[in-house]
């Protein structure tokens, strides 16, 4: 079922996710949910509050463009990105590694607005899943960038919290009239 995305304005978008605990039926049906509603709406990632639900779970695929990244590690070794895809996370730990790095990033709860963002450019991530294993990732590119994108979302933060001060004050008009239309 494709869920509402929830739009910048709304309050559960600045919260604190809670860690998810017991894995049920209910919690896999939202996960399918998530990913169908990702894949809707083109996103290479999608965050549980995104769709009102304050819980530590996100989704991310970037298998459309191989090249998006220059290497992963899964568990200390080499694999193919599509091994893992589509990623799906709760409860996760990062590790910043790289320096960091400049690219372009939107999100699918700020509608039109694109804006560029500096992250590290290389993060080790331990990502719980939801048969109880523990996927345990080194990688670059926009995997990195989307797992901490999404990892954001988990603490109420956003892709334009961390935009430079000049660029947040051309964003800013924008952001009051999506704010004012929720
Ligand atoms: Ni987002």
């Amino acid at each position: 079922m494709i869920l509402e995305i929830v739009q910048y304005g709304h309050p559960v978008l600045r919260e604190r996710c809670k860690p998810v605990g017991v894995v049920d039926d209910s919690l896999r049906q939202l996960v399918g949910d998530m990913l169908e509603t990702m894949n809707d709406a083109n996103g290479v990632g999608l965050a549980a509050p995104q769709v009102g639900v304050a819980l530590r779970l996100a989704v991310v695929d970037v298998s459309h463009d191989p090249e998006c990244i220059s290497f992963l590690k899964v568990g200390g070794q080499d694999a193919p990105l599509a091994s893992i895809m589509p990623l799906v996370f709760i409860n996760p730990e990062l590790e910043f590694v790289g320096p960091k790095e400049r690219d372009t990033e939107g999100c699918l709860s700020i509608r039109d607005l694109r804006a560029d963002v500096s992250r590290p450019s290389v993060i080790k991530a331990r990502l719980p899943q939801l048969d109880g294993t523990v996927l345990e990732i080194e990688t670059d590119g926009l995997l990195a960038r989307a797992i901490q994108h999404e990892t954001d979302h988990l603490n109420g933060v956003l892709y334009i919290d961390r935009v430079s001060p000049a660029a947040k004050i051309s964003l800013r008009r924008q952001l009051r009239r999506l704010a004012a239309e929720q």
